[in-house]
């Protein structure tokens, strides 16, 4: 897809309301500092679109970016930060579940695992609400760039593992930095468009 525009539409903050959006939408979940912004940016050929920092903890608001007026990106707060309090982990976890659950325009989830490491509970967690809410999540794995070639099969494997997923589920090796993997997700997001 060529991106003729982005930019960042709508804010939700816990309490707020979602949008009534009638264009589909594309969520990207993930914990905390597993590159969900930089993924964003890196689909939309954007710097820093989507505010990204070394601090984990930065996206926590649910952001709504309307790509080319024709979908949107929809940039999910970042979980299992350790260092917020319970109450408002517990708020962020309402959040998203409020999201998964009432949004009818949501065409697609992705779901983000750094694949240097085994998923946590709360990957496995959130994977579980997705597919629960009906989902089939596309598994992203990120930082790609952070591992050696020969790790990469034996890291999936173990992510697949963990999560449990539905066989057949799709995972994509994703690197911010050298962008391998980015054609294979714009792909599957106009094979999505076009359903
Ligand atoms: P929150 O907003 O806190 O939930 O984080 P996030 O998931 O949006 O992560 P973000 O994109 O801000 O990235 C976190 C850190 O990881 C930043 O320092 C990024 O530069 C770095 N990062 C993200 N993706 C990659 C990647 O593919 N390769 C490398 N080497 N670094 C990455
Ligand atoms: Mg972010």
């Amino acid at each position: 897809m060529i991106v003729k525009s982005a930019e960042l539409e709508t804010v939700c903050g816990i309490t707020s309301k979602l949008p009534d959006n009638d264009l589909p939408e594309i969520a990207f979940a993930g914990k905390s500092n597993v590159g969900k912004s930089s993924l964003i940016n890196g689909l939309l050929n954007r710097k820093s679109l989507a505010r990204t920092s070394a601090q984990p903890g930065k996206t926590q608001t649910i952001n709504f970016y309307n790509v080319n007026k024709n979908l949107y990106f929809v940039d999910l707060p970042g979980y299992g930060y350790a260092k917020v309090s319970v109450e408002i982990r517990a708020k962020w976890g309402k959040m998203i579940e409020r999201y998964l659950h009432g949004s009818p325009q949501l065409k697609k989830v992705f779901l983000l695992i750094d694949i240097r490491h085994v998923p946590s509970e709360n990957d496995c967690m959130m994977y579980d609400w997705i597919v629960d809410n009906g989902y089939e999540p596309v598994i992203i794995c990120t930082k790609l760039d952070k591992i050696k070639r020969s790790q990469v099969q034996k890291n999936l494997k173990l992510i697949r593992e963990k999560l449990d997923l539905v066989p057949g589920t799709t995972m994509i090796p994703f690197s911010a930095q050298t962008k391998q993997g980015r054609d294979e997700i714009w792909n599957l997001i106009e094979e999505t468009l076009a359903q």
